[in-house]
């Protein structure tokens, strides 16, 4: 179940980064990248957890700040991320798991993994996270020679002469002979960035408003002139790889030996801990120290002291795992709350949300928050014109987490739950702690179940977002998703701010999007309870809306078969063991006249409402196996190797473990590799396996 939840948690993750991307590439970004950065990051840790294929992901930086102009050059040795330790974590009981807990399970992995006893010491040193921009540095006899942006992580942006004329980092590393990369961090330090923005102020030009954009926005100036001005520094902290240059074996060690050479390095910042809870103590200690640095820390790294652990450690494609992240808690801001509106969602439901006075939390002013629900609402007892703290915790959607009553004015107002829905006036049902607009005509409603349907986790018809939604309601008439099919290139052309072309292509869109298969019809739909998974399960078991709503309606009807397959001690298929209350409740939905006459509209505008499945035919030997694959296969890429497993019944994951039966191992493969060695694993070459697979 947890892991069910993860799933829906990583394609809706996915759906918003791909979101916040086109807005990002359109010019018109929407979330600070700090939060981009953390979603992607959060992506990629589920993504890891689930065991999701390389090839099967989004991409590993997407937005990343390559930047046409400069010079692309490849990182010898890939800049990665950061794991963390996050609130979002969750114990096997679903309750969240203390950072604290998270770092000692962390630790003991470690010591696991490097087959040591399960009482050794293992040092770790805990370093402050700069919240500035990564950049690698090639120094050779001494002199820098280049410096490169993380770019995507593989490939970056030359940025040697920005970095050069800004005096970022230092020009030559005393005494030290041979050829290194370091690696650290490019930052603006707080008075700098106060001096700078006080003299755009004068010259009657906008401030910059946070220094990790505004440094990385400097160092990708074309013309580097007055660069040195703006007071641009580096920490400097890592050396992945040298030649011909002795180093010491600790990362502490390594610190004292870059502040040896001239490097600016947090040496007075660093702690060494003996084991993972004195290291956690000083992580939590450190959020007093952090007000008075001179520079923005979004956290600490904890990583292993000793280097000669490293490359037994290894990582994923997105983090190593010598080191972890701890961040602090999110950023918290005290506003008014102005007025609770109430917003309709696609299923009726009735939301509170805070209108408040703008107040800059995390990156953005916010002036709505989420109230989550009205029991919530009332258990926090919220008030108009109280004092209240919004957060951005992880999430990209500010939300109200607790009142400050000691400031509670004389005039606060006790908010009342609406009886009536703001948008028809319906009278509103409750439904255990939710309140619901039962009218399925209901403007909001229908306004709001079009975008859904629209979107790209459902059918994806590109164009069709808030605006043209909006209009084709109000102007055309549209009321159902039927509709939508209806609509001609000569009507959309006459909206606002459409024209021939992008009508031909909202037309285009709607055509593909007949093609989607009865999986994304149904999340279309949004019926309760019927998510990504669900849809899936349910296309995947039934076949066609015909055969759905046939079932629905023996079901209903009380039929004995078909309520004998979703018995809950059936089995483990999609209906098979499908909660009683969930099946009572998508099917008495899907029974409903208003949800049949729909689908049943949909196919008759042609729209494909039978499931579109990959069909698999299990081979022995294969079906029921579980598959790594890693390093360049000779002809297949990775996911087509993927995809000839996967429809033959087996199962494809990223990462190797006692489970795994095979790894699929081409040239260059690199831990997972080594991993199934030390495992015990099966290994195969690509030939073996087009053996094994019949082709
Ligand atoms: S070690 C796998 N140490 O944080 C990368 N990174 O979120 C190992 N950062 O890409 C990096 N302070 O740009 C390390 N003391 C520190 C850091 C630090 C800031 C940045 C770095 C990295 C990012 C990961």
């Amino acid at each position: 179940m947890a892991s069910e939840k993860q799933r829906q948690e990583l394609e809706a993750l996915r759906e918003q980064i791909a979101y916040h991307e086109r807005a990002y590439r359109a010019g018109a970004p929407e979330i600070p990248d700090a939060t981009f950065d953390d979603m992607f990051d959060r992506y990629a840790q589920l993504a890891d957890e689930l065991g999701v294929d390389t090839d099967a992901r989004l991409d590993q930086t997407p937005g990343a700040d390559k930047t046409e102009g400069f010079t692309q050059v490849q990182h010898r040795v890939p800049m990665l991320s950061l794991e963390k330790l996050t609130p979002n974590r969750r114990t096997s009981k679903g309750e969240p798991m203390p950072l604290g807990e998270q770092l000692t399970r962390w630790y003991d992995r470690r010591r696991k993994d490097l087959e040591l006893a399960d009482d050794a010491k293992l040092p770790l040193l805990v370093e402050p996270k700069i919240d500035g921009i990564g950049v690698s540095l090639i120094y050779k006899s001494g002199g820098l020679l280049r410096a490169v942006t993380r770019g995507d992580g593989r490939s970056g942006d030359d940025i040697t002469r920005q970095v050069r004329r800004a005096r970022a980092v230092p020009a030559s590393l005393r005494g030290v002979t041979g050829t290194l990369e370091v690696r650290g961090e490019l930052y603006w330090p707080s008075h700098a960035f106060a001096a700078y923005n006080n003299q755009l102020a004068a010259a009657g030009e906008r401030r910059i408003i946070n220094p990790r954009n505004g440094c990385a926005g400097l160092m990708k100036r074309k013309e580097p002139e007055g660069l040195e001005r703006a007071g641009i520094r580096s920490f400097l902290y890592q050396v992945p790889w040298h030649e011909d240059v002795a180093l010491p074996g600790r990362q502490s060690e390594i610190l004292g030996w870059l502040a040896e050479a001239g490097a600016s390095v947090y040496l007075d910042e660093i702690h060494v801990a003996e084991d993972a809870m004195s290291a956690f103590a000083y992580c939590e200690g450190y959020g007093v120290r952090r007000e008075q640095l001179p520079y923005d820390i979004d956290g600490m790294v904890i990583k292993l002291d000793e280097l000669r652990y490293y490359d037994a450690l290894g990582g994923t494609g997105h983090h190593p795992h010598w080191a972890v992240a701890y961040k602090f808690p999110a950023e918290r801001r005290s506003t008014t709350l102005l007025d609770i509106k109430v917003q309709v969602g696609k299923s009726g439901k009735l939301t509170p949300v805070a209108e408040l006075a703008p107040v800059f939390v995390a990156g953005t002013t916010v002036s709505r928050a989420s109230l989550h629900n009205f029991v919530e609402l009332r258990r926090k007892d919220v008030r108009i014109g109280d004092t209240v703290y919004v957060e951005k915790a992880g999430e990209i959607i500010p939300q109200v987490v607790s009142v400050e009553e000691s400031k509670r004015p004389d005039h606060a107002v006790v908010y009342q739950a609406p009886t009536r829905c703001p948008s028809c006036q319906t009278e509103a049902v409750s439904e255990e702690i939710f309140i619901y607009c039962p009218n399925p005509a209901c403007p909001d409603q229908v306004r709001e179940r079009l975008k859904h349907f629209a979107s790209r986790g459902a059918m994806d018809i590109d164009g069709f977002g808030a605006a043209l939604v909006d209009q084709v309601v109000e102007l055309l008439g549209v009321r159902s998703p039927v509709d939508l099919f209806a609509l001609t290139t000569e009507q959309l052309a006459d909206l606002d701010r459409m024209g021939e072309k992008s009508a031909q292509n909202a037309t285009e869109a709607l055509e593909r999007a007949k093609e989607r298969g009865l999986s994304r019809v149904l999340i279309g739909m949004a019926i309760r309870h019927v998510g990504t998974t669900m849809a899936g399960d349910l296309a995947a078991h039934f076949g066609s809306a015909a055969a759905l709503l046939d079932f629905a309606d023996r079901y209903m009807a009380g039929d004995e078969e078909a309520i004998a397959l979703v018995a809950p001690d059936k089995g483990n298929g999609a209906i098979d063991g499908m909660a009683r209350k969930t099946a009572d409740s998508i099917f008495s939905e899907l029974h409903s006249g208003a949800v049949r006459a729909v689908l049943e509209g949909l196919h008759a505008a042609g729209v494909n409402t039978e499931a579109v499945i990959a069909r698999t035919e299990a081979v022995e030997g294969v079906a029921g196996k579980t598959f790594v694959l890693t390093g360049t296969l000779p002809t297949l890429k990775r996911s087509q190797a993927g995809e000839l497993i996967k429809a033959a019944g087996g199962k494809v994951t990223g990462s190797v473990s006692k489970k795994t039966d095979f790894v699929v191992a081409g040239a260059e493969a690199g831990s997972k590799l080594a991993k199934a060695e030390k495992l015990g694993v099966d290994i195969l070459d690509e030939a073996a396996l087009l053996t094994m697979l019949g082709a």
